[in-house]
């Protein structure tokens, strides 16, 4: 059965917009964990938008699951990763005028670098995923720089409008976890996914966890953040 990690990014996309100090993404964290979540997730990015290091402290030393940062690959964030020590480290790519992450870490162009960051976190005992884009040739390399684990772009399918565009973007998915669960890579997913699109990963075994942050969010202003967890983890458990 897949788990649901949380991403609570966006309660702090609110207290950002007024720069005050509430609401709070720890007690977000909590509320998410006490209504079943697998683990918290948090992206810290370099400009800061939402997520501070502040918020990656206090939710580390606060939650009982697991903290999963995502982070972009840079010596900055190697820093911080290892002196906060998160369960796993999910390495993203990262551009400034982007509204969310728009796609996959390319490790084509970036193998050697990314090879070196999955290195020096797993030495610290950190666990690495890769966020990619349902591709061959990534997982490809994912598998032999060693990741733990990858992490399906499933932006283009969520964000598909025809039958036929939904269709080809889900096989992709299909074939990417596939293939990545046959060479022992654990494959997570993420993006995107709301409660009408989680629907479409019925009978999908190969994948893990789901990451899902702003449509749980966004359910959450209406119904509170347990309710929001739950009311997610209840299709996610019924794929
Ligand atoms: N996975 C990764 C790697 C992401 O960058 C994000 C967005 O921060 C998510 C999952 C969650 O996406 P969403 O907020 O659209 O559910």
């Amino acid at each position: 059965m897949a788990g649901l990690a949380v991403n609570v990014d966006h309660v702090a996309t609110l207290r950002e917009a007024r720069k005050v100090n509430y609401p709070e993404p720890a007690a977000a964290a909590i509320a998410a964990e006490t209504a079943g979540a697998d683990g918290i997730v948090v992206h810290l990015r370099g400009d800061r938008r939402h997520i501070q290091e502040r918020d990656v402290r206090i939710i580390k030393s606060i939650i009982k699951s697991k903290l999963i940062l995502e982070m972009a690959s840079t010596s900055e964030m190697l820093g911080i990763a290892l002196d906060v020590k998160p369960d796993t480290v999910t390495l993203v790519p990262e551009t400034r005028e982007e509204v969310s992450t728009e796609g996959g870490l390319d490790l084509v162009t970036h193998e050697a670098g990314v090879k070196e960051m999955v290195n020096a976190l797993q030495n610290a005992g950190i666990k690495v995923s890769i966020f990619i884009d349902p591709d061959l040739d990534q997982i490809k390399i994912a598998h032999k720089i060693d990741a733990d684990m990858i992490e399906i772009h499933t932006g283009s399918f969520c964000d598909a409008v025809t039958e036929r565009e939904k269709e080809r973007e889900f096989s992709k998915i299909v074939d990417a976890a596939k293939i990545a669960h046959k060479l022992k890579l654990n494959v997570n997913a993420g993006h995107g996914i709301c409660y009408n699109t989680i629907k479409a990963f019925k009978g999908l075994d190969e994948i893990d966890e789901f990451s899902i942050g702003h449509s749980i969010v966004a359910r959450s202003v209406l119904t509170g953040m347990e309710q929001a967890v739950r009311d997610m983890l209840s299709l996610v458990k019924a794929l």
